[in-house]
């Protein structure tokens, strides 16, 4: 989307729609109290007579009848001024821009949503107008061949009395290139397998890497077989696409330790001879959202040029049931020579990032975090609304943490005592790959820890990579895979000092 920042006196401007952002139990200063003012109290008499309440996401749609240039005013509640925070801003910027949308209109204008007495800065309040704006706007119609009547919105202005304009223009791009992360890794996500194999996706993961400036390597099965990868190579056995374990490599920190990132890449779980019950499985597609967000976090934190070294690690294989598939009773070898007795091949996951991350140590990594569609059992513990944090690190944990409260992509932590590992103890192997039911995030979290020499995060995006409904959802992100963690890792490593 093009996004252009315009200054000047705002009565004299003749946009098509500008959003004024309105708090609850307020007068209308500035831009709002102008506006109010040209159109002689309409604004005030709307919040009077309760016709409009602003409270966070409400809008209402004024139309100027020519009383000033600017066509059409969208109102948008901000709520309370003191639980303001970055999310009231992609909250609100959204759900305008969702009406705005609707109305058929292909270009707007924002006011800045807040003002100077609120506690965000300018710049922040561009970055995540534009954040909830792109997020929304978001579509994958990809495979829609009849004309669907696609409304888009191509053009956004953001009107500033400061002509700070270079340091807005700066938010301006650090957002757009976020999204265009976020994105990305939606897209890869709502791929179906059949567009998206592990080979397709190490093809499309070469060319962002040339396309951004970083290094592209990959190992294929014999790599694999060199390195006792015994996980990805038996669960890839049932299908017959090759496995892939892409590496890409983002160099801005010197010689400092590298942050090594992991996502899981099943790019369909049926859940191999443990078929899977049938309803839902096609959104089995998004056991890949691990891989995505890893894979739009590198394009990301590239793109940016953050100054640290920066690693992705992605393992892909598909998860299917065949004459030649993995077996329950298979015992594995994995790449840290430990050994493994499957007893479900639906817990597949836990496999392919035993491997990756057990690799990843090759590195001699500062942290690693991992990304994984690991568990049902998170659904049922979190729901939606927070991603499973489980870690052997307190202050990467703070790190993932805070950076959950400021992109609202938020986490809750889960203990990894030892007492559950108790639960994979295996007659004949050093451990099974399933612990039971009770505790499943724990015991899978659990699992891992098994193949970590470093300070290490998992986080199970079961219940937040994709959304089921639009009930409770928010207006930022449509149906489909939402790119969860995209913004949660950048924003954990922008603000990294080590
Ligand atoms: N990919 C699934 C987990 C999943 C299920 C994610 C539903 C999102 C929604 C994973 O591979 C899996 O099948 N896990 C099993 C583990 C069990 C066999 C211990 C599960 O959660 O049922
Ligand atoms: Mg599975
Ligand atoms: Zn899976």
């Amino acid at each position: 989307m093009e996004i252009n920042v315009d200054t000047g006196k705002i009565l004299e401007k003749n946009y098509e729609l500008l959003v004024l952002g309105i708090f609850e139990e307020e007068k209308y200063q500035g831009v709002n109290g102008i506006i109010d003012k040209a159109l002689g109290k309409e604004i005030s008499q709307k919040l009077k007579t309760s016709e409009f309440n602003p409270k966070l996401k409400k809008t209402c749609l004024i139309t100027t009848y020519g009383k000033i240039g600017i066509k059409r005013i969208l109102l948008v509640g901000l709520g309370k001024r003191k639980d303001f925070s970055l999310e009231s801003i992609r909250m609100a910027s959204s759900s305008a821009i969702n009406s705005i949308r609707e109305l058929g209109i292909t270009s707007c204008t924002f006011s800045i949503l807040g003002d100077k007495a609120t506690k965000i800065s300018f710049d922040q309040i561009v970055e995540n107008t534009v954040v909830g704006c792109e997020l929304a706007l978001y579509q994958f119609n990809l495979y829609k061949t009849e004309d669907q009547n696609i409304k888009k919105i191509n053009k956004l202005l953001f009107f500033v009395y400061a002509p700070e304009t270079s340091v807005i223009k700066n938010s301006i791009s650090i957002a757009q290139i976020i999204d265009n992360g976020v994105n990305l890794a939606r897209n890869l996500s709502n791929t179906p397998s059949s567009d998206a194999t592990p080979t397709q996706i190490a093809e499309k993961a070469k060319i962002i890497a040339d396309e951004s400036g970083m290094i592209f390597s990959v190992l294929n099965k014999k790599e694999m077989e060199k390195f006792s990868m015994g996980g990805i190579i038996n669960v890839s056995k049932g299908s017959n696409q090759p496995p892939k374990l892409v590496i890409l490599e983002h160099k801005g920190g010197g010689t400092a330790r590298p942050i090594v990132l992991v996502g899981k890449g099943i790019t369909f779980d049926s859940g191999g001879i443990s078929l899977k019950p049938s309803e839902k499985m096609e959104d089995m597609k998004h056991d890949k959202a691990g891989a995505a967000t890893v894979i739009g976090t590198m394009q990301t934190v590239a793109q940016l040029k953050l100054p640290l070294n920066i690693i992705g690690i992605i393992p892909l294989t598909e998860n299917l049931p065949s004459g030649s598939a993995y077996k329950p009773g298979d015992v594995l070898k994995m790449c840290n020579g430990k050994t493994v007795e499957v007893i479900n091949t639906d817990a597949e996951g836990r496999l392919i990032l035993a491997d990756a991350l057990a690799f990843a140590s090759r590195y001699k990594p500062q942290a690693v975090m991992d990304l994984a569609t690991l568990t049902g059992a998170c659904v049922i513990a979190l729901g939606s609304f927070a991603t499973g944090l489980l870690s052997n690190d307190d202050n990467l944990k703070k790190r993932i943490t805070s950076g959950g409260e400021i992109t609202g992509e938020r986490v809750w932590e889960l203990p990894l005592w030892d007492d559950y590992k108790e639960l994979l103890k295996s007659d004949i192997a050093d451990m099974k790959n399933v612990g039971g039911r009770p505790g499943g995030v724990i015991t899978a979290a659990s699992f891992l820890s098994n193949f970590v020499d470093y300070p290490w995060a998992h986080l199970d995006i079961a219940g937040t990579a994709w959304t089921q409904s639009n009930v409770g959802v928010k207006p930022y992100n449509p149906k489909g895979a939402t790119g969860v963690g995209v913004r949660l890792i950048t924003e954990v490593l922008r603000s990294w000092e080590t």
